[in-house]
């Protein structure tokens, strides 16, 4: 079977969507597996912005099928109201699989996450305000209710009143409103009709399609810093975004992807809280910020803006396999004079060729720069990686030397026909 994994390298918000949309082209199956609506991202058809938080790219071609897999928190409330968006723009057919075994996000997980993050006050992790990690706790809890139970009335009803009855004590220890279990149910029946059809054991669908050599794409959300077990912890997503993670969460063997692409953005941001050791606080950041848009899709939130951290990189593509790399934005980077980036850390003056795993350790990490000269050119209708200025090109060939892939395209804008395609990967 042909397949390839998207996997972000940062902390999301790489420019995963515009590859992803590009790969779903040529799949027959675009597969969701892991987190919620707590990712975003548009994308641009035929001049038309469309917004993805829980549908794969490849929903606005009706010949390829969609999987929303076994990993996912679904709100089946913001999926709805997501497809009626796109049925209001026009689009008409969903060739869509919902796996019965995804969890379902409820009302009280938003509650609960904002209650909570509230009650941390400064400890606060940021999170986007999606429900996403008390929902994956249920599920870790084995508390939660999972998309199948939609299927069945009785079953339904029996899981939410047994989850309501811990959730709703700890909401009002919270000092917050404790939910109904009937205004819920009354809330599932008017969407339910609009995701029943889609609900079905999507692994054994997947399984079957590795039978048959389909091409799938695994489109990656959030990016692999935000990983539960190997990011920034505890300001992390409640997930693993890692394509490694891929095989668990969709329920097919671990020889399943062949390719990994890595997305990467010619320098890091990160929204929400937690280390970030090459973050900018001067008008070179502000310039970046406003030239790349670094602003949520989901929160709208300013993004914090840095130099290029290939310690980062480096650990990514170690922890993932990652085999090639898309890198992003390259375009945002010019103009500047000198472009520095982060080669390793030091770490109360001694060197370390590692990072280290926890939030005080990595707070103290002190980046050890490269500086590179930069380009005054505009690169964004640049077609052809040899007409990109030398000192461009010497920015990707930097990345490439320091984490041993190669680059296999480069983006110098948002429309597809701004990228420069160096290796063709998925054919
Ligand atoms: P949560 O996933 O909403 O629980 O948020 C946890 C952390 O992950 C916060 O720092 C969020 O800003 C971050 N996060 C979650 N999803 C995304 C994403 O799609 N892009 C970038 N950051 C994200």
């Amino acid at each position: 079977m042909s397949t390839l994994a998207i996997e972000g390298m940062q902390w999301g918000d790489e420019g995963k969507g515009k590859l992803t949309d590009y790969f779903a082209s040529r799949a027959e199956v675009v597969v969701r597996s892991q987190g919620g609506n707590n990712a975003g991202h548009s994308i641009v058809r035929d001049g038309k912005r469309y917004a993805l938080r829980l549908l794969p790219s490849g929903i606005f071609n009706p010949d390829v099928v969609n999987v929303l897999a076994d990993g996912m928190v679904i709100n089946p409330f913001a999926l709805v109201e997501e497809i009626e968006g796109l049925k209001a723009q026009g689009v008409t057919k969903f060739n869509l699989l919902i796996s019965n075994r995804a969890s379902m996000l409820l009302p009280y997980h938003v509650a609960i996450d904002h209650a909570r993050e509230a009650m941390l006050g400064n400890s606060k992790i940021g999170t986007t305000g999606r429900g996403i990690g008390p929902c994956y706790e249920d599920k870790a809890a084995r508390l939660g209710l999972r998309m199948g139970d939609l299927l069945d009335e009785k079953q339904l009803e029996s899981r939410l009143e047994g989850a309501l009855n811990i959730k709703n004590r700890e909401l009002i220890a919270y000092g917050a409103e404790p939910f109904k279990k009937e205004d819920i149910l009354k809330q599932l029946h008017e969407v339910m009709p609009s995701l029943i059809p889609f609900i079905t054991d999507t692994s054994a669908y997947l399984r079957d399609c590795l039978k048959q050599n389909k091409k799938v794409l695994f489109e990656g959300a959030q990016g692999a810093m935000l990983c539960l077990t190997h990011g920034t912890y505890p300001y992390v997503t409640s997930s693993s975004p890692l394509a490694t993670a891929i095989p668990v969460n969709t329920g097919l063997p671990l020889t399943v992807v062949n390719e990994v692409l890595g997305v990467m953005k010619a320098y890091t941001t990160r929204v929400g809280e937690g280390p970030f050791p090459t973050e900018l606080f001067d008008e070179i950041g502000n310039e970046i910020r406003e030239k790349g848009h670094e602003y949520g899709t989901v929160t709208k939130r300013p993004r914090r803006v840095g130099w290029l951290d290939l310690a980062v990189l480096r650990y990514v593509k170690e922890i993932s396999g990652i085999t090639h790399v898309g890198l992003m934005l390259l375009d945002v980077l010019g103009g500047l004079d000198q472009i520095k980036v982060c080669t390793g850390y030091k770490i109360d003056g001694k060197l370390i060729d590692y990072m280290p795993c926890d939030v005080p350790s990595y707070s103290k990490v002190e980046p050890v720069y490269v500086t590179l000269p930069g380009w005054k050119e505009d690169i964004s209708n640049v077609l052809n990686y040899d007409d990109l200025p030398q000192n461009a090109k010497r920015y990707v060939e930097e990345i490439e030397k320091a984490l041993g892939v190669s680059v296999a395209m480069v983006s110098v804008g948002p429309d597809h026909k701004q990228t420069i395609i160096r290796e063709e990967l998925f054919k």
